[in-house]
This record gives structure tokens, C-alpha cells and sequence, in this order.
């Protein structure tokens, strides 16, 4: 948890029962059902969802680009829903936004990307090309001054649309889809650079996303949307690990992968007479001795543990380890070791249909 939010500071984005409906040719859509969401000064928070989920409306909000039908939009303590447009067009210059397709004038250089908001605002020539020379370096990019847009690959061109988000020193960055259009390494490099920046720069960033690794390589919190709401939200360790909602579930499993190869449990032994053969999934989290807690519930139960797989993994620098085990004993001993093993402070489920279906 960022200390700001320990120390009791006010959050930096705080969404109330936002309400947004369109109307089309007769239907209506309700793109948010009442979204309430805090987001902690210092943090990066995630919103996954799938295609429609109201992802994008919702970060469209926080900076009044979608006005919602009713509810509240604080930025850095400042209901952005009273302000006139005066104020409000000053309120958006502490919240940047990054978007998915760059959206990069052609016909500018990067020098007149990067500058072209700050025109808008009627900032002076001298503070607007202080602002660029100030940020190209921040983002790597201070020998592409005088590049063109076609002149650059995907990573660049979204290094220039970050350069220019953060032109008007925002407190606040929202990213819709911001690594989307670039490949995984790129990827990789774009997020990294949006953290250190988030660090340097002591920004807050929102940012939207589809895909879960990106949420696991540099989110702190992450909200998962579905038909306009908000249907789970916590740490992103706690979701990832035990995600409560099914939605979530199927979205965690992309990057936790499945821990139960459905042709490795086909190939288990049956069960011996008077036994049962109970599929466990054990969480670890933080680094446990994974084979010491299998010996000693041998020892102490008389069951037998066979590891059917398991892997160990970082989730936001959080070590954790993730097993699948086939307990076989009679029914009371493998009770006890599963009740033993939650005493021990593991995380023991039974691996259901649901989970072999899926592997499948
Ligand atoms: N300007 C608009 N007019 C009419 N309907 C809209 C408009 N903007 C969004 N919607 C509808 O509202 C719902 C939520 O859209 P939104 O763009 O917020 O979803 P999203 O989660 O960002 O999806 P994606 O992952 O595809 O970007 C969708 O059903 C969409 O069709
Ligand atoms: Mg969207």
C-alpha cells in the first residue's frame, strides 16, 4: 500500500455511484451502473474487463471527456462535476491521458506532438519548448526531437503520447489501453517506463487494460468490470490469488495458468480400497518450504502426496507458489491434512470440475 494512502491522505481519484447511459436507436445501454471507486494518491490502479464492460467510459470520466448522468467525480480533492468550463479545462491539466493508438498528428514532429496541448492552452512559445526539452528526455526520446511520427516504431510513438501527457505536469495519469497495440517486449519496456515515471514524477495512474500480465507486472490495485459495475476489487496479489468472482477467475488464469494439466490428472492412479483421492490446489504465498509440508503430512497422516504441478511465480514482487496436489488416504486422515495444512496458514482448495474443465 502506498504510505500516502497508510498516512490517511485524501485518495487522489475518488468515482461515486457513477451512472452513464446511451441511447441509441431505441435501446439504451447502461455503460455504468454506479461505478464508486478510490484511487490512492501515489498508486497505479488497474481496470480489467472484458470488451463492453464500460472500461473505457469510466476512465472517460474521471477527466469529464464522458460527463456521467449522475454521480461524483473527485480529482485531487476537486468535484470536477461543478466546475465551469474554465476551471474544469484547468482541472484537466493535472490529468493526462495516454491512449492505445498513440493518436499522433502526422503532420508534427515529436517536438510538435508533444507541444500541441499546450498550444491549445495558450502556453507561450519559450514555456512550450522548455515543457519539451523538460520531458522528451524523461521518456527516452530526446534524439527523436525533430522525427516524425512515420518515422518511429509502435514503442517510440507511444513514448511520444506519454511525453505529451505528461507536457501540463499532471499528478494524474490515465492510460485506456496503453500497451495494446505493441508487442510483448515493447510491452514490457512502455510499462516499466510508466512506473519509473509514476516514481519520479510522483504521479497517480489509471489505467485500463485487457490483459492480466499487465495488470500483474505494474498495478498495485486492480478493479474487475463487468456490465457496467465493478464486481471485484482488492490488491492485485489478493485478486490474483484468490480471486472471488468466476469473471475474475477466468481473467487470473491467463497469467497464473492452469495448475492442473487435464491429460496429468487422467494419468493418476485410482484410488486404493478404503481410500479417497482428493485433487488439492495449495497456495504458498510468500516463500514456504513446498516439500517439507509434503514429507511431514506424510509422516504425521499416513496419506500419500503426489505433486501433479506447481509453479512459483512473482505477482507485484510478491513471491507466491502455486501447487496441485493428489492426496490418497482414508477419508479421515486426508481431512486432517488438509485441516493441518490450513493451520499452517496455506491456502487449501479442492480442485473442482471447474478448474479441470478450464484446464481442458
Ligand atoms: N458514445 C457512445 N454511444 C453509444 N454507446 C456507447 C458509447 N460509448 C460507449 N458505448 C457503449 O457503452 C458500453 C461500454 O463501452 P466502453 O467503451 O466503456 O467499454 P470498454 O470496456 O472500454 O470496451 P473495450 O474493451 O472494447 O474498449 C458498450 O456497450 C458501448 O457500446
Ligand atoms: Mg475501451
Amino acid at each position: 500500500m502506498p504510505e500516502s494512502q497508510a498516512a490517511g491522505a485524501p485518495p487522489a481519484i475518488a468515482l461515486h455511484h457513477l451512472v452513464r447511459t446511451f441511447r441509441g436507436h431505441g435501446a439504451e445501454v447502461r455503460a455504468l451502473a454506479g461505478v464508486s471507486l478510490k484511487v490512492a494518491a501515489g498508486e497505479v490502479f488497474g481496470i480489467v474487463g472484458r470488451s463492453g464492460a464500460g472500461k473505457s467510459t469510466l476512465l472517460r470520466c474521471v477527466n469529464l471527456l464522458e460527463r456521467p448522468d449522475s454521480g461524483s467525480v473527485r480529482v485531487l480533492g476537486e468535484e470536477l462535476t461543478a466546475l465551469d468550463e474554465a476551471a474544469l479545462r484547468r482541472a484537466r491539466r493535472g490529468i493526462g491521458m495516454v491512449f492505445q493508438h498513440f493518436n499522433l498528428l502526422s503532420s508534427r514532429t515529436v517536438a510538435g506532438n508533444v507541444a500541441f496541448p499546450l498550444e491549445i492552452a495558450g502556453i507561450g512559445r519559450a514555456e512550450r519548448e522548455a515543457r519539451v526539452a523538460e520531458v522528451l528526455p524523461l521518456v527516452g526520446l530526446e534524439g527523436k526531437r525533430d522525427a516524425y511520427p512515420a518515422q518511429l516504431s509502435g514503442g517510440q510513438k507511444q513514448r511520444v503520447g506519454i511525453a505529451r501527457a505528461l507536457a501540463s505536469r499532471p499528478r494524474v495519469l490515465l492510460c485506456d489501453e496503453a500497451t495494446s497495440a505493441l508487442d510483448p517486449e515493447t510491452t514490457g519496456e512502455i510499462l516499466a517506463l510508466i512506473r519509473s515515471l509514476k516514481d519520479r514524477l510522483d504521479l497517480t495512474v489509471l489505467l485500463i487494460t485487457h490483459e492480466m500480465a499487465v495488470v500483474k507486472a505494474i498495478c498495485d490495485r486492480v478493479a474487475v468490470m463487468e456490465a457496467g459495475a465493478v464486481i471485484e476489487e482488492g490488491r492485485v496479489f489478493d485478486v490474483f490469488t484468490r480471486p472471488q468472482h468466476a469473471t475474475t477467475r477466468r481473467f487470473v488464469s491467463e497469467v497464473i495458468g492452469h495448475v492442473v494439466p487435464p491429460g496429468t490428472v487422467a494419468r493418476l492412479p485410482p484410488p486404493g480400497e478404503g481410500e479417497e483421492r482428493r485433487l488439492l490446489q495449495v497456495l504458498f504465498a510468500g516463500p514456504s518450504s513446498t516439500r517439507a509440508v509434503v514429507s511431514e503430512a506424510s509422516r504425521r497422516y499416513g496419506v500419500d502426496l503426489n505433486i501433479v504441478s506447481g509453479r512459483i511465480d512473482e505477482i507485484a514482487g510478491e513471491p507466491y507458489g502455486l501447487m496441485a496436489l493428489a492426496a490418497y488416504g482414508a477419508p479421515p486422515a486426508v481431512e486432517n491434512t488438509v485441516n493441518w495444512m490450513r493451520d499452517l496458514g496455506l491456502d487449501v482448495a479442492d480442485i473442482g470440475p471447474e478448474t479441470l474443465e478450464h484446464a481442458a
